[in-house]
């Protein structure tokens, strides 16, 4: 296996991650709510590469990442309220899951067959600049092993997929750190995933509120169509509870929120604000997970979360929360 390359932020850097996309490799990249696993969105080999180091379920389709709205008309048909969210919070944290234009030149991996495609521009300087050099759309999931946390350091990277992928851009930490909202807009505005964009923001530009997708036990399939409706996902190794007032045992550790948790081995937000809650989730997990490892018990202890508000984008932490407590699979 191919040690995995550790490039810089910089245009040497950048034109090395666009000649390795170009040659259908996997570059993990920056992106502002975390680190994405790009591949050439028209390479089928190179969309089934991100499959093969994610060890991904094949039937979820992936996000195309593009470097402005006039590519993603090429590649989507953006209905009026999607050119509406698109104008307010393109380049940011949102997908929208659009039909499909025929077209788009896509991998059918890409969208796992389905009409429809997930597309967003993202903010991250890093991620516009590649997408800019690179000169097409890129597909990016997350840069984690499937079901685990999800990467906002590029270490958390290597930590996954070394040795898997062909490199990894190291840009520091990732300002959002939850992962884009997505909405579909093949019919009436329907909510995904909750993200790093606030569905109270989404609602307010649309003038309406958004449907939400059917609880997992009520779909008429098992087919999920966002990772988010897996039951069990963003795990850490470690158990975890939610709604944790305190430890509960001598080797829990203590994910905290807010100025109630004083004695929390980590703590979110101490001042309980949940943009900054957002962005330190997946690093404090990871952190958590290895400080629950590290206990001299030598049992393994299990992580309590403090309650997060289901305001904002309390909702997404929340939901990543609840996948990361969920049975396993
Ligand atoms: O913030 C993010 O969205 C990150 C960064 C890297 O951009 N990407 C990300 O991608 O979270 P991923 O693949 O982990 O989640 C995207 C999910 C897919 O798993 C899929 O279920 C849903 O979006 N999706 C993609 N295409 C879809 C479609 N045509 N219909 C319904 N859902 C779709
Ligand atoms: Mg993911």
């Amino acid at each position: 296996m191919t040690p995995t390359q550790t490039l810089p932020a910089t245009p040497q850097g950048l034109a090395l991650a666009a000649h390795l996309l170009r040659a259908g490799q996997q570059v993990a990249i920056p992106t502002e709510t975390v680190y994405g696993l790009a591949a050439d969105a028209c390479n089928d080999r190179a969309v089934a590469g991100i499959f093969a180091a994610k060890n991904r379920p094949a039937f979820n389709p992936l996000i195309v990442h593009v470097s402005d709205v006039a590519t993603a008309r090429k590649i989507a048909v953006m209905t009026p309220e999607a050119e509406a969210l698109a104008a307010q919070f393109w380049p940011g944290p949102l997908t929208l899951v659009l039909p499909i234009q025929p077209d788009a030149g896509l991998s059918a991996l890409v969208t796992a067959g389905l009409g429809s495609v997930a597309v967003r521009v993202p903010a991250h300087p890093v991620a516009h600049a590649l997408l800019a050099q690179f000169g097409g759309p890129l597909a990016a999931p997350s840069a984690n092993p499937s079901g685990q946390i999800s990467p906002t350091r590029s270490e958390h990277v290597l930590a996954g997929l070394s040795g898997r992928i062909a490199a990894v851009i190291a840009a520091g930490p990732c300002t959002v750190g939850v992962e884009s909202t997505i909405v579909e807009m093949t019919g009436p505005a329907r909510l995904l995933r909750p993200g790093g964009i606030a569905i109270e923001a989404i609602e307010s530009c649309l003038g309406h509120a958004l449907l939400t997708a059917a609880p997992l036990e009520d779909a008429a399939t098992a087919r999920p169509t966002a990772p988010g409706q897996l039951a069990s996902h963003y795990a850490p190794g470690a158990a975890v509870r939610l709604e944790a007032q305190a430890r509960q045992g001598a080797d829990d550790i203590w994910l905290g929120f807010g100025t109630e948790c004083a004695g929390a081995d980590l703590n979110l937000s101490p001042t309980g604000d949940l943009v900054e809650a957002a962005a330190n989730l997946f690093d404090m997990l990871h952190q958590a997970d290895a400080l629950a490892q590290r206990n001299n018990t030598g049992t393994l202890g299990q992580i309590v979360v403090a309650p997060i508000p289901e305001i904002g984008l309390g909702r997404a932490i929340n939901d990543r929360l609840r996948r990361a407590a969920a049975p396993r699979g």
